[in-house]
């Protein structure tokens, strides 16, 4: 986005390329990022190979649901791995000559605060070197040198949960066109996809489970048990090729700036994965960003560089307050007898009621956010 705007821009990667590229995770997007990236021109390969959904599947008391949120908003999730956008953007700045930088160690930034900036970092020669810029965008997640740098400087709000994610891929057909919240009272189970024969599963387990303990068997006989239904024929098994285990958490730093250094994404911020929010938030904050860049270079002006803490947030929160009820919604939180009938209840509400069902939509498809700018 810099870049399109004619801004000098240099990104630095602490793996190599081959790890990036490879590197599984969520690959719901909303139909907001979708339409920043087809603005940018990087959409061909999403629309050829991406799965266009209308919405989910909600399942519960052995009966199963279709939420069509497209029916209501005229907008679709699309289902294309993270992998594959992070791809299309390494090929896209290879071609314009600004190459990401990968295997960069030993990164420092300095300067943040007396507005002349500087990263320096250690490349793949092990060679020093210094980059002096204007600012700098920490878009390199919650375990980065940015959110490290400026930890004294931010307030950090954050809620854990008793229970992580347990993801495989796996050589299997989906048994729904589109993705799958089954609710069970002993907890969650979520059927995803990333293509006609690969499937991406998840369980809720207790944080502190031991992968080990998790044979494929017992990973197919759970996610059986729990996604059973009387209306839809069982879950197809197949060879499991990637098993993972994600703690859930909701985390929000504020402010998202401190001086000329910005963070975006999960530097700032960190959403549980119900409702696939993690990915499309981090464009969100690139484009509130990247808006505020320009204008400062287009016209000088400060103030959307000023805003852009409080901007980013207000969508954040937004997507806290829907990751929030969606897993509270899903998940098995307590042992008491008020647990399961409440999340039913709740379940239930959205398959009864279209204007509930349309406030749900309307977020998981992406809330607006300008994407067409113009300095005045
Ligand atoms: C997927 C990830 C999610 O976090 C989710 O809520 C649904 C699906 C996925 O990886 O396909």
């Amino acid at each position: 986005m810099l870049l399109r705007q004619g801004i000098d821009a240099i990104v630095l990667e602490q793996r190599d390329e081959a790890y990036v590229r490879a590197r599984v995770r969520a690959g719901v997007l909303e139909q907001t990022t979708v339409d920043v990236l087809d603005q940018l021109g990087l959409a061909d390969r999403l629309y050829a190979e991406a799965l266009r959904h209308d919405g989910f599947y909600l399942r519960f008391d052995r009966s199963t649901h279709k939420l069509d949120f497209h029916a209501d908003t005229g907008r679709n999730a699309w289902v294309y791995g993270q992998a594959e956008v992070v791809a299309d953007l390494i090929d896209d700045l290879k071609k314009r000559d600004r190459p990401v930088v990968f295997e960069a160690a030993d990164v420092s930034v300095d300067g943040y605060l007396t507005g002349r900036p500087e990263v320096a970092y250690t490349d793949g020669e092990g060679r020093r070197r210094v980059i002096e810029a204007d600012f700098v965008a920490g878009c390199d997640g919650f375990h980065g040198v940015c959110r490290a740098t400026v930890a004294d400087r931010i307030a950090t709000a954050e809620r854990s949960y008793p229970f992580a994610w347990l993801g495989i891929l796996a050589h299997s057909t989906p048994v729904t066109a589109e993705g799958m919240y089954t609710a069970h009272p002993d907890g969650l189970a979520v059927h995803s996809m990333r293509g006609p024969h690969i499937t991406r599963q998840y369980l809720q387990v207790p944080a502190d489970t031991d992968l080990d303990a998790w044979s494929d068997e017992r990973i197919w006989a759970e996610l059986r048990r729990r996604s059973a239904a009387d209306d839809w024929p069982e879950l197809e098994t197949g060879e499991v090729f990637e098993k993972s285990l994600a703690p859930l958490r909701s985390l929000v730093s504020e402010p998202m700036r401190v001086g000329s250094l910005f963070l975006l994404g999960d530097a700032a911020h960190i959403v549980p994965p119900t409702g696939a929010k993690g990915l499309n938030l981090a464009v969100s904050d690139a484009c509130v960003f990247s808006h505020a860049v320009g204008g400062f270079y287009a016209t000088g002006r400060k103030d959307l560089l000023d805003a852009y803490s409080d901007t980013a947030l207000d969508r954040v929160w937004q997507a806290q307050a829907f990751s929030w009820n969606l897993t509270s919604m899903l998940h098995r939180f307590d042992d008491d007898g008020f647990d399961w009938p409440l999340r039913r209840a709740r379940l239930q509400r959205l398959v009864d009621c279209d204007d509930d069902r349309r406030a749900i939509g309307h977020v998981y498809l992406g809330l607006p956010f300008p994407t067409a700018w113009r300095y005045e």
